[in-house]
């Protein structure tokens, strides 16, 4: 294949970008966003504050705007997220307990009943976990609420959403040996053997000098994948330049490949300049829309 696009469907797998609804006016960015990528995720539109900035009024503008690009283009769409600590709207970041419970699974509810049959997958529950070495859940509101939140969520979506994938999604969940990749992979079990409904398992993927693409990734990979769900790489970027940075990408890139159950993979911008890691060049195009050594590396790779 001569796009990413196009390569990634040689193994039957997708590739993706986070779009900004925001940028869809810029035609370069446009442009290379239609060419060399079939599954989008909205960066920001169809998070808990921009969907429900008032609680139980709805505002679904701007994630429609993404979804009806999406679907012009024939695109899919990977759903972005439904029950996170972060990004919540003013009014939730008060809440606590059956209030918030209930407020939580009422958005969720809301939301993915109305994105119903438009989403491949959801990222039902995002970030849950705590960084370090604890293997521990992360505070916040939402687990103040009890440990069994991230289920309750999962539920919530399924009944409403049947068809739609249902995935658990964090990041520093790439190398198998740490203890927050161990605490997610427990988790997962345990919903799998509960007949918790989940169906994925999605891998962020925000790499840098501190936090590299692991030696292992492949058997992380494989390892959730034998647990009975897919996985997805998806939120791709990767600190660096030249050489280097695109010898990481061939590295993620692969261990996708080398697993059957490995559906897919979404970069986090098209542009370094349309990148959330304002200061750095962590993406596949450079400002001008360029291809840059990253980008080759990952064609050839896939
Ligand atoms: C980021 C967006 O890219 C930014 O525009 C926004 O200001 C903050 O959120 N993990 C996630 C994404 O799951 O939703 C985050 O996206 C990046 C980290």
């Amino acid at each position: 294949g001569s796009t990413l696009q196009a390569a990634a469907a040689e193994s039957g797998r997708y590739f993706g970008t986070a779009i900004a609804a925001s940028r869809l006016n810029d035609g370069t960015y446009s442009s290379i966003a239609n060419r060399e990528f079939n599954m989008i995720t909205a960066e920001n539109e169809m998070k808990m504050d921009a969907t429900e900035p008032q609680r139980g009024q709805f505002n679904f503008s701007s994630g429609d705007q993404i979804v009806s690009w999406a679907r012009q283009n024939g695109k899919k769409v990977r759903g972005h997220a439904l029950a996170w600590h972060s990004q919540q709207p003013g009014w939730m970041q008060n809440m606590s307990g059956s209030a918030l419970r209930q407020a939580m699974l009422d958005h969720v509810t809301q939301v993915a009943t109305h994105y119903r049959g438009q989403v491949y997958a959801w990222d039902v529950v995002n970030e849950a976990f705590a960084d370090g070495s604890s293997g521990a859940r992360r505070d916040s509101n939402l687990q103040r609420t009890g440990n069994d939140w991230i289920e309750a969520a999962f539920r919530a979506a399924r009944a409403a959403d049947p068809n739609a994938k249902l995935c658990y999604n964090d990041y520093n969940t790439d190398n198998w040996s740490h203890a927050k990749t161990q605490a997610v992979y427990s988790m997962v079990r345990d919903f799998k053997s509960r007949g918790v409904p989940i169906d994925c398992v999605g891998f962020q993927a925000h790499f840098n000098s501190g936090n590299p693409v692991p030696s292992n990734y492949h058997t992380t990979l494989q390892n959730f994948a034998a647990l009975g769900v897919d996985v997805q790489i998806t939120e791709l970027d990767i600190e660096g330049s030249g050489t280097s940075q695109a010898q990481q990408y061939q590295g993620v890139v692969q261990a996708c490949l080398s697993e059957a159950r490995c559906t897919g993979i979404t970069v986090w911008g098209v542009r370094d300049t349309d990148s959330w890691r304002a200061s750095g060049t962590p993406l596949l195009f450079d400002g001008s829309g360029n291809k840059k050594a990253a980008y080759t590396s990952v064609l050839n790779a896939l």
